[in-house]
């Protein structure tokens, strides 16, 4: 086992030989604790549960002072003194919250992804959180799913690399220590691929669709030590993960090495019972302990089921033993035994809290993507004196926290207005909602039109709710929900007749189809969910304190028939563009994008020349050297990335149209230019074969360079592998 000191695994085999069936089944079990005003209860069980050892691990406890006296009874009061677990879905921040990880994802900045989970990890832990239930790594191509806003978007490449980011920044480079904590990836595997984009319906995707897109960023997670794993609520064609046997301990234990704990999701081992796997909690507590699950949460199954499992001869007492191990190995790891009161000893100062909003706004900033902006609508001037701001998002600031928001304060929220006030002290900022964020009522609409006529520009707050993304959070409409798209149509065509300009500002888990909006407002801002900065890092970009640089890293639709909707396509024998009758496409839609993977404007003009790919002919063991000149000839300092993508000219395995394999970043000064270079190892052009086997095929490949997946927009070499 992983870095478990020869004590610690003496003592683990020590107290499994002391263990009842009931303190082993405890430590396999983690139950949800909520508060009371006079702290914490345990659904449906008792703080006694603890002191009798039938409950090991909790989740949902929020607060040093709580989490301490759940330790001190675990520690204190039971027959074995075994620490507890203390578990948190710590997805975007805790008390601090950063942009989620859809949103993140767009910096394609792996060091600013470590660093907001470290400050995450920090705050968690000293609230006396030991894990959280993050990262989600589920690569999501429906913007219907709801969850989408919590994983890496529609790229398995940068799933891989947002695993290894946070997997670093959650458990540090000692897992013991009093700031890390364990990092649970989920939800293995394919949760993103759900039926239609319905929240927890059936998966059922090719071995190769699960090996070239879902698996690998939980091969990633595994291979930079992630203390455990969460399976997914849903079936693999047909086979309930929670269950998943082949999938659980075949692919993820023995082909991929975890060697760490397998949690199940909330309820999932009982939910086996619904899905028609199992007849009653001991069918189904036996069948998720022969998966590999180790860890039961909230359900029960274990605790009730499988005593009599046992007895029936479903389960062996070295199955529930191998389980309590893992469990046991994980607490050591944690440091829990040497200390269980490590996390959570001491306050943090009013710096480090100072320091991590700071970065909060900053990754805020750089997490909103400038989708449109025509004739230099943005930056706003800086002699604008009357700005109306509009919308029901404008003022919204809880609804900036997004889907998770922890232990985060409401009131420490900065909505756009707050944000704005303080970016522009000398204008006169007018503020309407005009309409709800859902609902039918537009009686607000006519005053929020007036606020046009005083105003030399208009900012639109649009979008969703927090809570309209994340968990069973589904829609089948992504859309702009009530009556936001009549508000915005009212002042696009009121402000229209006075000249001036709208700024479009969405905030939402997931690409919105908006293609009227993005053609008519005079600029469109991805501001996702910003998280507690959210106000200052709108009015940053909106006045151009910060220049925008944030990409969409997933695909936006302009109808929801076009989803799935992605750059990694393959062309098929009719592709797209052949201009013809009988070619892949609509009657009644164009199969063009409303924004390629990776579009993003900033305020600087860039232009890529002189694409070089050195050597031209590489064998296996070569890293290949891509290097593009980039020149800002705008007239603002900016930052560029650029995208580096395969192309397979030939293979045994229809190739992919694109595949992403690099991602460079260069800031420059009006009329400088910089020289971007990618490294690219030839054995990372591995694909897998007919067979399904990692293959590297010698032959041409196409490598194009740009600042997005829009074909017309990327510059073409060639590379000739040989083998
Ligand atoms: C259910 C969600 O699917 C999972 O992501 C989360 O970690 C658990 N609930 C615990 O809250």
């Amino acid at each position: 086992m992983r870095t478990l000191k020869p004590q610690d695994a003496r003592r683990i085999e020590a107290l499994i030989g002391r263990m009842t069936l009931t303190e082993k089944l405890g430590q396999l079990t983690m139950m949800a604790a909520s508060h009371t005003v006079t702290g914490p209860v345990i659904t449906g069980h008792s703080v006694d549960d603890i002191r009798r050892g039938r409950i090991g691990n909790l989740l949902n406890l929020i607060g040093a002072a709580a989490a301490r006296e759940m330790q001190r009874v675990a520690v204190e009061e039971s027959r074995l003194g075994l620490p507890l677990m203390i578990g948190l879905d710590v997805i975007h921040g805790h008390r601090t919250l950063f942009p989620p990880p859809l949103a993140e994802a767009a910096l394609f900045d792996p060091q600013a992804w470590a660093l907001t989970a470290r400050e995450a990890a920090r705050e968690a832990a000293a609230d006396g959180i030991s894990m959280t239930f993050a990262p989600m790594l589920d690569v999501s191509r429906d913007p219907r799913w709801g969850r989408t806003i919590e994983g890496p978007g529609e790229s398995a490449w940068v799933g891989e690399r947002l695993a290894q980011a946070k997997v670093r920044g959650f458990q540090g480079t000692d897992l013991a220590a009093a700031e890390s904590i364990a990092a649970v990836a989920k939800h293995f595997c394919a949760y993103g691929a759900v039926t239609a984009g319905r929240e927890y319906a059936s998966v059922d995707v090719s071995d190769r669709a699960l090996l070239e897109v879902h698996v690998p960023p939980f091969a990633a997670a595994v291979s930079s030590g992630v203390a455990a794993v969460m399976p997914a609520f849903t079936d693999l064609a047909g086979i309930p993960m929670t269950a998943h046997g082949a999938m659980l301990r075949g692919r993820l234990r023995r082909q991929l090495g975890f060697e760490g704990v397998l949690v199940s999701d909330y309820n999932a081992v009982a939910e086996l019972i619904q899905h028609g796997v199992a007849a009653d909690l001991v069918e189904a507590a036996a069948l998720a302990l022969a998966a590999g699950i180790d860890i039961d949460m909230v359900s029960g199954a274990y605790l009730q089921g499988l005593p009599v499992a046992l007895e029936r001869g479903l389960v062996t007492l070295a199955q529930i033993d191998e389980s309590v191990r893992r469990v046991l190995a994980l607490k050591a790891r944690l440091g829990l035994f040497e200390d269980p009161y490590r996390r959570g000893a001491s306050a943090e100062s009013a710096a480090a809290v100072a320091g991590r909003r700071r970065l909060a706004r900053d990754v805020a900033a750089r997490s909103i993507v400038l989708l449109t902006n025509r004739e230099g609508a943005l930056p706003l001037s800086t002699d604008i004196h009357r700005l109306a701001l509009i919308g029901p998002l404008a003022d919204a600031a809880a609804e900036m926290r997004g889907p998770w928001w922890s232990a985060a304060d409401p009131e420490a929220q900065i909505s756009v207005l707050t944000g704005i006030r303080a970016a522009l002290p000398q204008a006169q900022i007018f503020h309407a909602s005009g309409v709800e964020i859902v609902g039918a009522d537009e009686s607000g609409i006519a005053a929020a039109l007036e606020l046009c006529d005083e105003a030399q520009a208009v900012v639109l707050c649009l979008g969703e709710g927090a809570t309209m993304s994340g968990e069973a959070a589904s829609r089948a409409h992504p859309q702009l929900p009530g009556r936001q798209q009549e508000l915005a149509e009212a002042v696009l065509r009121r402000a229209g007749a006075r000249s001036i300009p709208v700024i479009a500002v969405l905030f939402c888990g997931r690409p919105l189809i908006v293609p009227w909006l993005a053609e008519r407002a005079s600029a469109l801002l991805a501001a996702w969910f910003p998280g507690c900065e959210a106000g200052h890092a709108v009015a940053d970009i909106l006045t151009g304190r910060a220049s925008p640089s944030g990409r969409t890293p997933i695909t936006w639709p302009r109808a929801v028939g076009q989803i799935p909707l992605y750059f990694e396509q393959r062309s098929g024998g009719r592709p797209t563009d052949s201009g013809n009758t009988f070619s892949s496409r609509y009657i009644d839609e164009s199969t063009e994008p409303l924004f390629h993977f990776g579009h993003g404007l900033t305020y600087g003009h860039f232009n890529l020349s002189c694409l070089r790919v050195t050597p031209e002919s590489a064998n296996p063991s070569d890293t290949v050297q891509i290097r593009v000149d980039v020149e800002n000839q705008g007239e603002r300092r900016a930052q560029e990335t650029v995208f580096l993508f395969t192309h397979r000219l030939k293979s045994r395995v229809a190739p992919p149209l694109l595949e992403l394999r690099g991602v460079g970043k260069i800031t420059l000064d009006p009329g400088t230019r910089g020289t971007v270079t990618l490294l690219l190892p030839v054995m990372e052009l591995q694909s897998l074969g007919p067979d399904l086997e990692p293959t590297l095929e010698p032959g041409a490949i196409e490598i194009l360079v740009g600042p997005s997946a829009a074909r017309a927009s990327l510059l073409t070499g060639r590379l000739e592998i040989v083998t």
